[in-house]
C-alpha cells in the first residue's frame, strides 16, 4: 500500500506522524508523493481557527483531485480537528474512513490494515486512554541526526484561550525508564540531538500516572545517555519551570542555551484573564536567573495580540517586554476564539484590523530584535550539528544549527557531514540564519 502523510500544528503532530510513518513502513507500506498515494494520513491542528479551515479546504480538494478519479482512495484524519470534530467527519467526506485522536495513534497501522481489506468499514480510534499509550517501536537503521520524544500528552492548565486540554485530553506523563530506553534506541541509530516534548514539560512527573521523576532528574537521565551530544525540551510554561530545571542549564553540558518559554503578553490584568498564573514580575526573574546560570541562553517566545479586553495600553506593555528580554525569536498570533473555551465567551473582543495592526507591529519589532541578536554571533566559533545540505544555499553548501537553535548555512567541499559536530566560524548574519565557514582559525 502507498501512503502520504500531511501535518499541521506542533510537534506533537509531527512525532505522531514520524511514528506513523516509521510503524508502516515496517509493515511494507510505502510512502510516495500525494499524487501516487491511495490513502492519505492527515494530523490536523485546531489551535486557531485558520489551520483549522485549511483541513477542510484540503479535504475538498483531495476528494475532488483524486477520490472522484478512482474511489478506492480514502483518507485518515487524525490530530485536535479529528478529536474535535469526530465521526462528523465522514458526514461530509465520505472517503474519510478513519478519524483518531492523539491517544489512538498506536492503534492506526491495525486499523488501516482492516479497511484496506473491508470494503465499506469505517473506524474511530477517538477514547482517551486512562495511561500514557505506549508505541511499539520500529524505527529504521538509520536516522536523521535529530529526532523528537514525547514525554507525556494533554494538558492540565486550561489557559482561558486554549483548545489543547479539550482535543489533546488530561495530562499523562510516560514512565521515565520508557523515554531513557526510546532516547538510548534512537542514539544507537545515529540520533546525536533529541527534543523532549509535551504541552508543558515543567509538570512532567506531577500528575497521578508519574512515576516519582521530576522533570531535571529527566533531564539529568536523558542527558546521561552514552553518545548524546544535545538536548532541548520544548514546550515550558513559566509557572511551573522548577529552580533546578533552571540550574541544569548551567549543568548539564548536554543542554542546549535554548529555551522557548511562552510569555503570551506583557500586561498583567490580560495575563490574568487568560489563566496564565504567573506575573511579568515573575516572568523576568526567571529570565534572569537563566541567564545567571547560563548567560549565552537564547531565549524564544510566543504571544498572542488583541486578546478579549487587551488595551492599547496593555499592548504596549508587550511591546516593552519584548524590547527588555531581547528575544531572539517569537511566535505571535491574533487571537482566535476557539469553541467551548473561557475566553470565547469574554466582552471586549478586539476587531480583526486592530489586531491585525497590533501583530504588525509586533512582527516589526521582533524583525529588529532577531537581527541585533543574529549580528551579535559574527565573529564566533561555534559547533553546528550538520542537518543535511542547504537549500537555499549553492551546493558547497551545509546547514545545521547552533546550541542556541539558529540555523547556520556553513560553506564546506567536504562530503558526508550529515550528523556531524562541526567547529565553525560565523561570518555573516543574514535575515533568519547565519553563514560560516567550517573550522575557522581559533581566535
Ligand atoms: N502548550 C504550549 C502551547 C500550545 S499552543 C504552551 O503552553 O506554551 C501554541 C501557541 O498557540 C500558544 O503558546 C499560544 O501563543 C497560541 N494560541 C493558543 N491558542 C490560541 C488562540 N485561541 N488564539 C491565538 N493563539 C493561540
Ligand atoms: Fe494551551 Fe495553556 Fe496548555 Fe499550553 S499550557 S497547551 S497554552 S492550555
Ligand atoms: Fe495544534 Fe493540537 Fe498541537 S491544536 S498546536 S496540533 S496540540
Amino acid at each position: 500500500m502507498r501512503f502520504h502523510n500531511m501535518t499541521f500544528g506542533c510537534q506533537m503532530n509531527v512525532g505522531d506522524a514520524d511514528w506513523l510513518r516509521f510503524s508502516l513502513e515496517a509493515r511494507g507500506w510505502q510512502h510516495v508523493a500525494e499524487e501516487h498515494a491511495q490513502v492519505f494520513l492527515l494530523n490536523t491542528c485546531s489551535v486557531r481557527e485558520k489551520p483549522e479551515q485549511k483541513v477542510y479546504s484540503l479535504l475538498g480538494r483531495l476528494q475532488k483531485m483524486y477520490w472522484q478519479k478512482d474511489p478506492r482512495i480514502f483518507v485518515g484524519v487524525g490530530g485536535c480537528v479529528a478529536q474535535q470534530i469526530g465521526e462528523q467527519f465522514w458526514k461530509r467526506f465520505p472517503f474519510v474512513r478513519l478519524v483518531y485522536g492523539t491517544d489512538g495513534v498506536p492503534m492506526v497501522p491495525q486499523a488501516l490494515e482492516r479497511l484496506r481489506d473491508t470494503d465499506g468499514l469505517r473506524i474511530s480510534l477517538l477514547d482517551f486512554m486512562e495511561h500514557y499509550p505506549e508505541r511499539d517501536s520500529s524505527f529504521p537503521d538509520r536516522l536523521p541526526p535529530q529526532a523528537f520524544v514525547n514525554i507525556m500528552q494533554g494538558c492540565d492548565n486550561f489557559c482561558a484561550y486554549c483548545i489543547v486540554p479539550f482535543t489533546r485530553g488530561r495530562q499523562k506523563s510516560r514512565q521515565a525508564q520508557a523515554i531513557v530506553e526510546e532516547c538510548r534506541q534512537l542514539v544507537a541509530r545515529g540520533v546525536r540531538e533529541i527534543t523532549l516534548l509535551g504541552q508543558n514539560v515543567n509538570s512532567f512527573g506531577l500528575d497521578r500516572h508519574g512515576d516519582g521523576t521530576g522533570f531535571a532528574d529527566l533531564l539529568r537521565q536523558v542527558a546521561a545517555v552514552d553518545g548524546l551530544e544535545r538536548l532541548r525540551f520544548t514546550t515550558s510554561h513559566p509557572k511551573d519551570i522548577a529552580p533546578d530545571v533552571i540550574a541544569a542549564f548551567g549543568e548539564l553540558p548536554e543542554l542546549c542555551p535554548q529555551l522557548h518559554l511562552p510569555l503570551q503578553s506583557g500586561s498583567d490584568a490580560v495575563l490574568q484573564a487568560m489563566g496564565r498564573k504567573y506575573t511579568l514580575e515573575k516572568y523576568m526573574r526567571i529570565v534572569e536567573d537563566l541567564r545567571r546560570v547560563c548567560p549565552q541562553i537564547a531565549l524564544s517566545t510566543d504571544m498572542i495580540v488583541g486578546f478579549p479586553g487587551e488595551s492599547e495600553a496593555d499592548f504596549e506593555k508587550t511591546l516593552d517586554v519584548m524590547r527588555a528580554v531581547g528575544f531572539e525569536s517569537s511566535f505571535s498570533f491574533k487571537y482566535s476564539d476557539r469553541p467551548g473555551t473561557r475566553a470565547a465567551r469574554l466582552p471586549g473582543k478586539i476587531e480583526e484590523k486592530e489586531k491585525g495592526r497590533r501583530l504588525f507591529a509586533l512582527q516589526t519589532l521582533q524583525a529588529r530584535l532577531t537581527a541585533q541578536a543574529l549580528s551579535t554571533r559574527v565573529g564566533r566559533q561555534e559547533t553546528i550539528l550538520v542537518e543535511g545540505r542547504s537549500r537555499k544555499q549553492s551546493s558547497v553548501c551545509w546547514q545545521g544549527r547552533d546550541g542556541g537553535g539558529r540555523i547556520v548555512h556553513c560553506q564546506s567541499h567536504e562530503d558526508g557531514l550529515v550528523g556531524q559536530m562541526l567547529p565553525v566560524q560565523i561570518i555573516q548574519a543574514n535575515k533568519h540564519s547565519l553563514l560560516a565557514e567550517a573550522g575557522g582559525a581559533p581566535w
